[in-house]
């Protein structure tokens, strides 16, 4: 498989994490290149459901060799847990995981932090982030005071630990926070980094090599287009590049061997935390939505709001990513529909018409999304293999999807599980 960069195209949460399993029996190394565990990937193989929030979702395929590459901020007691999970189902890890050795770390005060932060907003303010410590730790390393992965090797790791825990009390109590136990950190870390010692790689050297001896490497964004820290809704965005080009900053794989760009889209929008969303429902179609497809947080266990396909958003995704191959999933939940609805642009209260996603959220609360109707299709698809057995409605709806898009159709999928994928060159 050429090198494929994997991107989510709206606001997370498109599945993902299934496109990279299914892709993945066609790659050698497998890159996760920016976030943290915010992330919540769902993987369903051999009917067991896995939700990998650190560790690349091409873990699951044996022999298969997973990095978590420098863009990452990683929390070690969460990638911790998470090895201790795949451990327990009984995936074989030995040799499979490597963690860059620039890979910024989630320490346990930037968490603190992140809630601290949140509850002090006012409602209007909130971001409703998962409280995973995101913000501060890309807070860190931008303001160059974080700790690396590499850096647990160093033999003053722990005294730093422990003099950065000491200053981030003094903030935590400043924001009327509870501060943490500063010799509970420093055995915590100690612990952490005996056990993840053995991981450290120098990724940028292993991801460039790997590419240099003909292995095909896939890069595993997270979240998605409208949570990037440019280009998305900001300030309700996550802090890092979700989108094609931070999966060179994230990886160090040059963008000149880079192949092609899946974007993976869902066939309605959902979004979790707070910020704009032009095509939500409030009505008991999006609680439709929201039951049959399923949509509560991976990470958080929130519900998430739920509305029509957005074209506007999908246009400006395959605009900045440079999306390839679109690989479209959770048709299936449409499926009991009797119309369905596409927006195609937003009109603004004076009649102004945007086909392009605004950066200005003040111009974007005055817009309200343009509709085309379409009729349902009224029957199951998630048992269908092959595209042209699709109901002559559904494949009318997905085609128009792309032709509002632009683009090419690589994957459609109809259900969580591996088997549930219609492959259309991808
Ligand atoms: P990710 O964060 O982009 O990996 O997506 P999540 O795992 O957070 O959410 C996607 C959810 O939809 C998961 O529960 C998947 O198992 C499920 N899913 C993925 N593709 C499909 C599909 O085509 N149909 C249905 N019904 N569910 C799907
Ligand atoms: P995956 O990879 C959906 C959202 C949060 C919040 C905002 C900022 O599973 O698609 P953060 O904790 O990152 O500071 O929160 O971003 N968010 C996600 N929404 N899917 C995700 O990841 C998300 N990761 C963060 O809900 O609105
Ligand atoms: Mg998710």
């Amino acid at each position: 498989m050429p090198n494929t960069i994997l991107v989510g195209s709206q606001w997370g949460d498109e599945g993902k994490g299934k496109i990279i399993d299914v892709l993945t029996s066609q790659a050698d190394v497998i890159v996760r290149f920016q976030g943290g565990s915010n992330a919540g990937h769902t993987v369903i193989a051999e009917g067991k459901k896995y939700v990998l929030h650190l560790i690349p979702s091409g873990i699951l395929h044996p022999g298969k060799l997973c990095v978590i590459g420098n863009g990452v901020v990683m929390d070690p007691l969460d990638l911790l847990k998470e090895i201790d999970m795949l451990r327990e189902q009984g995936i074989d890890l030995e040799g499979r995981i490597f963690i860059s050795d620039r890979t910024h770390m989630v320490m346990q005060w930037h968490r603190a932090l992140d809630s601290a932060d949140e509850a002090r907003r006012s409602d209007a303010k909130k971001i409703g982030t998962t409280g995973r410590g995101i913000g501060p730790a890309y807070g860190a390393k931008m303001g160059r005071t974080g700790f690396r992965v590499g850096d647990m090797l160093s033999p003053g790791f722990l005294d730093n630990v422990r003099s950065d825990t000491e200053d981030a009390n003094k903030i935590l109590v400043s924001m009327g926070a509870p501060e943490l136990d500063v010799e509970e950190m420093v055995a915590t870390y100690k612990s952490a980094s005996d056990l993840l010692n053995k991981y450290i790689t120098d990724s940028v050297s292993f991801i460039n090599n790997a590419d240099r001896d003909g292995k095909s490497i896939l890069l595993e964004g997270a979240q998605g287009t409208m949570l990037d820290i440019d280009f998305g809704t900001y300030p309700f965005v996550t802090s890092s590049n979700p989108t094609a080009g931070g999966a060179c900053t994230g990886s160090g794989l040059s963008p000149r061997k880079i192949d092609r760009v899946v974007g993976v889209i869902k066939c309605y929008t959902t979004r979790v935390g707070a910020g704009p969303f032009p095509t939500e429902l409030f009505d008991e179609m999006g609680e439709q939505l929201r039951a049959v497809g399923g949509e509560f947080g991976a990470t958080t266990g929130r519900p998430r709001r739920c509305g029509w396909f957005d074209a506007v958003v999908g246009r400006y995704s395959a605009m900045v990513n440079g999306v390839d191959f679109w690989a479209m999933t959770k048709l299936d939940v449409l499926d009991g529909m009797e119309t369905v609805k596409i927006c195609t642009a937003y009109e603004r209260d004076d009649g102004k018409i945007y086909d392009v996603f605004p950066a200005d959220l003040s111009v974007l609360s005055r817009c309200k999304p343009v509709y085309e109707e379409m009729s349902g299709w009224m029957s199951k698809t998630s048992d269908i293999t092959r595209y042209e057995d699709l109901p002559l409605k559904a494949r009318a709806y997905v085609e128009r999807l792309v032709e509002l898009i632009g683009g090419q159709l690589g994957i459609l999928s109809v259900g969580p599980a591996r088997e549930t994928t219609l492959r259309l060159g991808l």
